[in-house]
């Protein structure tokens, strides 16, 4: 089976190394040569993945997988259908839950779909004024993708009332918009589901630590680290709780398939349990990174299969291993806000985790870092503890200018 990777993060990797582990023939399409697929790959296109133009030459695929939310945001899993290429990845007016912060909203409020906090969509500062009268602690969020750098908090990025509205002007001068969001507090948590349309199967539950430092100190980062556990939940969470998120994700579908298309694809909803119930706090119309990572490893089906059910409406309840899961990742010294580009890391011998390479190029054998998160070491293991122990025992061969948290899932 002839199958197509776009992307070329780790979780990308993750994505074709399960395809490649359930036998697929792997043509990846990537920005950068992402040494980990490409090994595993039989053919590698460096091309603009954000490029419709540049997938003319993938019609002879059996089926695309698209990893990242740019290309799905553009339309490449427009482009690539109507080739006639069945594709793993939502249309762009479906990945618009994503890329149109405004949208999702809007979409949950017209339909009646629970999970919004108090917003309002703001066009200029006379709205976002009367808006702060009411809910002076707020998120604001750009209502475009902005790599997962753009949602900024009262009390916490933005210090004064003068710097929020400064924000959110800057926001309306960009994109015409910005969306004003009562804060909420509670527990974070993420589901990630398989979507064929109609059915919403919901993944594994893991947990990822988006602070730089140990300790949750420091910036934000897109993520250093991410458990499951073997029963597929979190120990903080009760069922009813995931229950009440898998049902919002449900009838986003449901609402999309009636008045949008039909959804096909992974979508990820992160969501806020607090004292006055679940509220979503934003889409992503793929996978997370690295939580990816976590269930791919875990998922006992053929990937491969699986996406084929996604494109045909005929998902089934998946199967994934009860093992726990633990994910480190590690990055270059001064991650995120000074990071040490260009630097080659090597991966040693590696006793109990599997690699998954994340923001690195090849200079003829030299990996070297981007800037961005270089490489990924997932282990699995009976307990937490157990997966923690091995995944920790096998992170120091990662050697170059990088560092990594060393407190993910402590005392999970
Ligand atoms: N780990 C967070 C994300 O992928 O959005």
């Amino acid at each position: 089976m002839k199958v197509l990777v776009v992307g070329n993060g780790a979780r990308e990797h993750a994505i074709a190394k399960k395809l490649h582990a359930d036998g697929a023939e792997l043509t990846s399409a990537m920005a950068k040569r992402n040494p980990g697929i490409a090994a595993i790959s039989k053919r590698v296109e460096l091309i603009d993945i954000n490029k419709p133009a540049d997938y003319d030459r993938f019609t002879g695929v059996d089926i695309a997988f698209i990893g990242p939310e740019a290309p799905l945001a553009v339309g490449i899993a427009d482009t690539l259908v109507e080739k006639g290429v069945p594709t793993v990845g939502p249309i762009k007016n479906l990945a618009r839950l994503e890329w149109s912060k405004s949208y999702a909203r809007l979409l949950l409020q017209e339909h009646g779909i629970p999970g919004n906090p108090a917003f309002k969509v703001c066009r200029n500062l006379f709205e976002v004024r009367e808006f702060l009268k009411s809910q002076p602690d707020v998120a604001v969020k750009p209502d475009v993708l902005t790599g997962g750098k753009g949602v900024k908090l009262t009390g916490e990025h933005l210090k004064t009332r003068q710097e929020a509205e400064a924000y959110c002007a800057k926001c309306i001068k960009n994109d015409g918009l910005v969306v004003l969001e009562e804060k909420l507090r509670g527990k974070e948590f993420t589901l990630q589901a398989f979507v064929d349309g109609e059915h919403v199967e919901v993944m594994p539950l893991v947990r990822d630590f988006k602070r730089a430092y140990d300790g949750d100190k420091g910036p934000n980062t897109g993520s250093m680290g991410s458990y499951s556990c073997p029963d597929h939940g979190m120990p903080d969470l009760s069922a009813e709780v995931v229950k009440k998120g898998a049902e919002i994700m449900k009838q986003t579908i449901s609402t999309l398939t009636k008045s949008v298309g039909e959804y096909c694809g992974f979508l990820y909803g992160g969501f806020m349990n607090t004292e006055n119930g679940v509220y979503l706090i934003e889409y992503n119309s793929r996978l997370g990174d690295p939580e990816a990572i976590n269930v791919l490893a875990l998922l006992d089906d053929s990937l491969i299969e699986t996406g084929f059910r996604m494109v045909e409406g005929k998902l089934k309840k998946p199967n994934f291993r009860k093992e726990a899961t633990v994910c480190v990742y590690v990055v270059p010294e001064g991650y995120p806000d000074n990071p040490k580009k260009d630097q080659p890391i090597t991966v040693g011998k590696l006793k109990h985790a599997e690699p998954y390479y994340a923001s690195v190029y090849e200079e003829g054998s030299v990996v070297k870092t981007t800037g961005s998160r270089a490489v990924a070491l997932l282990a699995r293991g009976k307990t937490v503890a157990e997966a923690r122990e091995r995944v920790y025992a096998d992170a120091n061969t990662v050697k170059g200018a990088v560092f990594y948290r060393r407190d993910i899932a402590a005392g999970a």
